[in-house]
């Protein structure tokens, strides 16, 4: 609501501009404060006081012309001048009334579905397929997906698009072990992607024969070899199986039907260098094809190339970028393009994207966002490693998570049957490692920590999964069913309308994140619903209310708090359990 008072306050200023009261150059900040005592109205703005001097009006008499000229609105029952010339809004009651009424009979609890739908297409995910999947994929997909859920709420045509990486030399090597391992008779085991992919590096810088069979594999992978197109497809459904297992086990939805990794582009690579060279923006530079655009350039000034093609012949990562693109603008007709990719591939982007325009790749309506992300770091704020050393696999830390959840569902339910101390302990751990990323500011660098996201105080998952099962509990005492109550809703008490209030503000969280991309302020958003839930719950009893009508009036709006936060967790990918 306070959004909806600096609204209407900047419109007024304007039109007193217009009518020559205010000069045109005044751009005042506008501070809205709540009032701590109502009968004074729900905010207080001091605008008149600092803009009377410069108008040359005493600021009870400017406050008077700001009221006059102030265009009504329903969200708003009446402004009043008060002291030395605050101005007070009394929020209408009725109004808010209704809407936590409306909201509670709608399907889509009161957000607004988008009245033109967009095509989205969202490049999240994207692991390479010739390792196993690391943490650093694990922000990729997540905070993809949770774009993706809110961006589909909102009724936007989203077609997600996993970029995997399966081309490229290392598959070379790879095949070559993998023929090698066949030759001996071995079965082929990738069950250890990652030590397959370490035996084959082992074996490729010890032998010079195995090395120059890994080139000779490439080579005929990529003019099209029949055998080695056999081998490097087994190699990579395998690959794509450890994938999509993860994400299932991560409540991520992509699936194999959303892969359209840089392979898929191979054919279009040479069209692209073709019609940059015609639009004269190719440069020779050591013998590989290059574009340079003045815009981007290193600290000692010097332009920095894309290159599109080697020397030998070979394309690159840029290539296929730019080939995707034009996919995604000319056959997917995408409106807008997002990319959750790690910050640290930021000048890739920004380069290829402004040339996929310079090239009329995708037309300058077709907005590309790259929208990266930082590292996660362990408790030394460095990079995430294992005690040894290494990457940090996924399935390990997700299996540690897990079991530390169990642990703790445990110490609070010693007798919970062991079924069901699983069954909740596993979508504990599982929401708290995604929900302690989603909720920091993805462009930051952020630490990794299990105790952390495994308290049930403070902003994480075990506290709002939690207040959700109270919010469900209420609703298994009273016998009713949060999903189906609806009907008036009376708000008389200030902690009934703060809760409603913010309970409003749901369709401008979402238009943020469809926006801006950016999942923690859901997470922000629902844990203010979900502390202010507790609040209301405190000082104003609901089953023991005292009339029926005002224990209903409380249920219902209890059940748009405990559908909000449900809803919320939702879109984040976070599933809610009715009791823990
Ligand atoms: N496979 C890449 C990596 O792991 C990410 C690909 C992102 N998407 C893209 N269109 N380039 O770094």
């Amino acid at each position: 609501m306070k959004s909806v008072v600096e609204a209407l306050l900047s419109q007024t200023i304007d039109i007193l501009k217009q009518q020559g009261v205010l000069a045109e150059d005044v751009s005042p900040r506008i501070n809205i404060s709540n009032t701590k005592d109502k009968s004074h109205g729900d905010f207080a703005c001091n605008i008149a006081m600092m803009l009377a001097k410069p108008a040359g009006m005493n600021p009870r008499d400017l406050a008077d012309k700001i009221i006059t000229a102030m265009p009504k609105d329903p969200r708003i029952s009446d402004t009043q001048i008060a002291g030395p010339g605050f101005i007070n809004f009394f929020v209408n009651d009725s109004w808010l009334e209704q809407q936590v009424s409306d909201a509670l009979s709608d399907k889509y609890i009161g957000i607004k579905r988008a009245d033109t739908p967009q095509t989205i297409v969202v490049d999240y995910s994207s692991p390479n397929l010739a390792k196993e999947m690391h943490v650093g994929h694990l922000r990729s997909s997540i905070i993809g997906d949770a774009v993706v859920r809110a961006l589909e709420f909102q009724g936007h045509n989203v077609i997600r698009q996993n970029h995997v990486g399966d081309w490229g030399t290392q598959f070379g090597m790879l095949l070559a072990y993998m023929e090698e391992q066949q030759n001996n008779g071995e079965a082929l085991d990738l069950a250890d992607l990652e030590g397959f992919y370490r035996a084959s590096k082992g074996r490729f810088d010890e032998s010079e024969e195995f090395a120059n069979r890994a080139r000779e594999l490439v080579v005929a992978l990529q003019s099209g070899d029949e055998y080695c197109n056999k081998l490097w497809a087994e190699f990579n459904s395998i690959s794509l199986e450890h994938c999509l297992a993860l994400y299932k086990r991560l409540g991520v939805s992509l699936t194999a039907a959303d892969v359209r990794g840089e392979s898929a582009y191979n054919n279009d690579l040479q069209s692209i260098v073709d019609e940059l060279t015609k639009a004269n923006l190719l440069t020779e530079s050591n013998g590989a094809q290059c574009v340079f655009l003045d815009e981007f350039k290193n600290k000692e000034g010097d332009v920095l190339p894309i290159i599109v093609q080697k020397s030998g012949g070979g394309f690159l990562y840029a290539t296929s970028d730019l080939a995707a693109i034009r996919y995604r603008a000319q056959q997917l007709k995408a409106d807008r393009v997002l990319y959750f990719v790690d910050q640290r591939q930021a000048l890739h982007f920004n380069q290829v994207f402004a040339l996929a325009h310079k090239a009329g790749f995708a037309s300058d309506h077709v907005s590309l966002e790259h929208l990266g992300f930082g590292t996660m770091n362990g408790e030394d704020g460095k990079p995430f490693k294992t005690r040894s050393g290494g990457t940090v696999k996924l399935v390990d830390l997700l299996d540690e998570a897990e079991e530390r959840a169990i642990a703790l569902v445990r110490s609070k339910n010693p007798d919970m049957p062991e079924q069901e101390l699983e069954k909740i302990g596993k979508a504990v751990g599982i929401s708290a490692v995604k929900y302690a990323d989603l909720s920091k500011d993805r462009a930051r660098d952020y630490i990794f920590n299990f105790d952390q996201m495994l308290s049930f105080e403070g902003n994480t998952a075990p506290y709002l999964m939690y207040a959700y099962t109270r919010v469900a509990s209420i609703f298994d005492k009273a016998g009713l069913d949060m999903n189906s109550i609806q009907g008036e809703v009376k708000l008389d008490a200030k902690k009934e309308k703060d809760l409603a209030n913010k309970l409003m503000q749901f369709p401008e969280i979402l238009e943020r994140i469809s926006q801006r991309g950016q999942p923690h302020t859901l997470c922000s958003y629902i844990y203010e619903v979900a502390g202010l839930f507790s609040s209301f719950y405190e000082h104003c009893p609901i089953l023991s209310a005292e009339t029926e009508a005002q224990k209903m009036s409380r249920l219902r709006l209890a059940a748009l708090a405990g559908k909000t936060i449900k809803q919320g967790l939702n879109l984040l990918g976070i599933e809610t359990l009715e009791r823990m």
